[in-house]
């Protein structure tokens, strides 16, 4: 089938294409993903409007490839535990007796560290070579090889300052006010939603740390099974990573099954192995192992807790030394499939990478999304929604799942554990229809979407790209893109989906009420007034929102009581006949509507509005 996404191609990977359709576009390498700023979408869009349809560049790099090099990267590096005063390039030059570094930065956190990848993975075994065993006072220590090592030094005095002081990149995103006031700064909405994008994602050294912690926890695992792998999925890998989220990883044992070599000769030798009673017992235990291990063995992970039962086994720990909170599964293939979906979808358009930037800031800066499990809508959820709302538009931003999976190759067809996760990789086979929205546009109006949506009736479906009847009667029903007999957001219950719709229509109106999207000059104090997206996310916002709503509920109450009142002074039907009639000053039927509630089994009908005296009639 052709999927015909032809579109305002925003987000184009090759740079020369890219400057082609949008000369006003930047581009900045980053992240293995290029990064558009202060995109003018209509403007790009009128620069392809001679093309009907658009394909996505053919210069874009694969998931897996991007995902395997920053593997072998990982694979080549060290991180290192650095005194205040160390001297830069006396450490450079210190470190590279072992071998060419190919790139270093340096980080704070609980002291200061150095991230040091060389050319070569030999230069590690070089270097650990020279790395001793530390011999405690009181205590004793694991004689663990890991490649997490403290620099001592002779040297004494205050931090270096000058040309070789240590310069720290920093891995927390802005303060709530410093963003608020970087936004406020901006001319427009897209600006601000760009800029907003730009100052909380994953930086190319945070995720290149975050693979470094998982190659550190390969190495403990590697005791047990060689060939495995310690996989990043999520956030870290999804495009979608904000600064000090979680480090979700999977161990991957994928590669230790091993081949048949038998060819020909009649005869082959197996393993002989333990059996448990299920995968899921087996995964159960190898966690239990490796945890005890990253709990006894490896250094900077503190905090072990082996989270066994779960749906989906994990070992929860703080890695110290990187601050990540990290979360260890096993073989969880579809998860990755999952990310690497989203990963496509954000490479497809820019601009869903800032709509969910935003949204994802919105909803945590209001607490519909909280860093503890819980019944509230996950990040992953509301990506999805966003996902699907673009899905939506006319014409559609974002192609439905099944149109990638109609695309996909011989060598894309990908089946876990009887799911089909097909998907094309090669993005150049996907052509995208013309859609020229701001990103203003897109967020007041998937504000309006969803302030409207009916969750009661209707499950999402990005495979499908429409909404279905919901098959269960969970609050909110997110179809899971693979395994799509489960709910990805079933744990949402209905008051924390109420917010959610409540919030949504709370933040259309402000939008609607054009006054916020005015940007106003800094006053004499030169505190730049927050307009736009920086208005949207003060917390004033949501107390507006419950203000109104507890206004709301005192008045239904107040209406409430004042039909009681005239309802008790009716007669009864049976001594009225047919139906009875009592009036009210002062209630819209818009009021009966909304204060109904208590009257449930009883039909009210008004025949007259506004501040009349309105009959009420009392039907039997
Ligand atoms: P952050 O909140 O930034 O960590 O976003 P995240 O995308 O990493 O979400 P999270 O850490 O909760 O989950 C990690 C990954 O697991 C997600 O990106 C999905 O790929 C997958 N995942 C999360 N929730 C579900 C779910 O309910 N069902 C399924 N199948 N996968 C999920
Ligand atoms: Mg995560």
């Amino acid at each position: 089938m052709a999927a015909c996404f032809s579109v305002c191609r925003a987000y184009v990977r090759g740079a020369d294409r890219l400057l082609r359709l949008c000369p006003r576009c930047e581009l900045q390498a980053q992240t293995g993903l290029s990064r558009l700023h202060r995109t003018d979408f209509a403007t790009a869009a009128q620069a392809v409007s001679n093309t009907e349809q658009t394909a996505v560049s053919d210069a874009k790099e694969s998931f897996s490839l991007i995902q395997e090099k920053r593997h072998d990267q990982a694979e080549r590096s060290v991180l290192i535990n650095c005194p205040p005063n160390t001297n830069k390039k006396k450490f450079l030059a210190y470190i590279s007796k072992h071998g060419d570094i190919r790139n270093h930065f340096f980080y704070e956190t609980y002291g200061i560290y150095a991230v040091v990848e060389f050319s070569s993975r030999d230069s590690i075994s070089s270097l650990k070579e020279n790395c001793t065993i530390p011999s405690l006072q009181h205590e004793a220590s694991v004689p663990f090889k890991s490649r997490l090592l403290t620099l001592s030094s002779t040297a004494t005095g205050k931090k270096q300052t000058g040309p070789n002081a240590i310069k720290c990149h920093n891995l927390t995103p802005p303060s709530f006010d410093k963003l608020i006031n970087q936004l406020s700064k901006q001319e427009t909405v897209d600006q601000q939603m760009q800029c907003l994008t730009e100052a909380c994602q994953l930086t190319e050294e945070n995720i290149s740390l975050r693979f470094l912690v998982c190659s550190l926890l390969r190495d403990i695992a590697a005791a047990y099974f060689p060939d495995c792998i310690i996989r990043p999925f999520g956030s870290t890998v999804n495009s979608f990573g904000k600064l000090g989220c979680d480090l979700d990883m999977f161990l991957d044992l994928d590669a230790v099954s091993g081949h048949d070599q038998s060819k020909g000769s009649g005869l082959s030798l197996e393993y002989q192995v333990k059996r448990g009673a299920s995968e899921r017992n087996v995964t159960q235990s190898i966690l239990s192992v490796i945890g005890e291990c990253v709990d006894v063995f490896s250094p900077g992970c503190v905090g072990v807790q082996k989270i066994l039962n779960a749906r989906c086994p994990l070992v929860r720990f703080s890695h110290q030394p990187s601050s990540f909170r990290c979360d260890l599964t096993a073989n969880n293939r579809v998860a990755m499939k999952s990310s690497e979906m989203l990963f496509i979808y954000g490479s497809l358009d820019e601009r869903l990478r800032f709509l969910v930037f935003t949204i994802r800031y919105w909803a945590r800066a209001h607490g519909i999304t909280n860093s503890f499990p819980g019944a509230w809508i996950t990040n992953f959820s509301l990506t999805m929604l966003v996902v699907f709302f673009l899905q939506q538009r006319t014409p559609a931003l974002l192609p439905t799942l099944n149109q990638l999976r109609d695309l996909a190759g011989p060598s894309d067809k990908c089946v876990i554990e009887g799911n089909d996760c097909t998907m094309v990789t090669d993005l150049s086979k996907i052509t995208l229809q013309q859609n020229t929205d701001t990103l203003e546009k897109l967020l007041q109006e998937f504000f309006e979407f969803y302030g409207s949506f009916d969750f009661g009736k209707s499950s999402i479906n990005i495979r499908k790209g429409r909404e279905q009847n919901k098959p269960e009667t969970s609050a909110m029903h997110i179809q899971n893109p693979f395994e799509t007999d489960l709910n990805v957001s079933r744990n949402v219950n209905s008051s924390q989906l109420q917010r959610f719709v409540t919030l949504c229509k709370e933040s259309a109106w402000i939008f609607q009420n054009g006054d916020v999207l005015k940007r106003r000059s800094a006053s004499s104090s030169n505190k730049i007034p927050q307009w736009g997206v920086a208005a949207l996310l003060m917390p004033s916002v949501t107390k507006s929102v419950e203000a109104r709503e507890k206004r709301k509920r005192r008045k239904n109450e107040r209406t409430a009581e004042r039909i009681m009142s005239v309802l008790q002074s009716l007669k009864s039907p049976a001594e009225a006949g047919s139906g009875s009639e009592g009036y009210i000053l002062g209630i819209t039927k818009q009021d009966l509507r909304e204060a109904a509630f208590p009257f449930q089994g009883q039909e009210l009908r008004v025949s007259r509005l506004h501040s009349d005296p309105v009959p009420l009639t009392r039907l039997v």
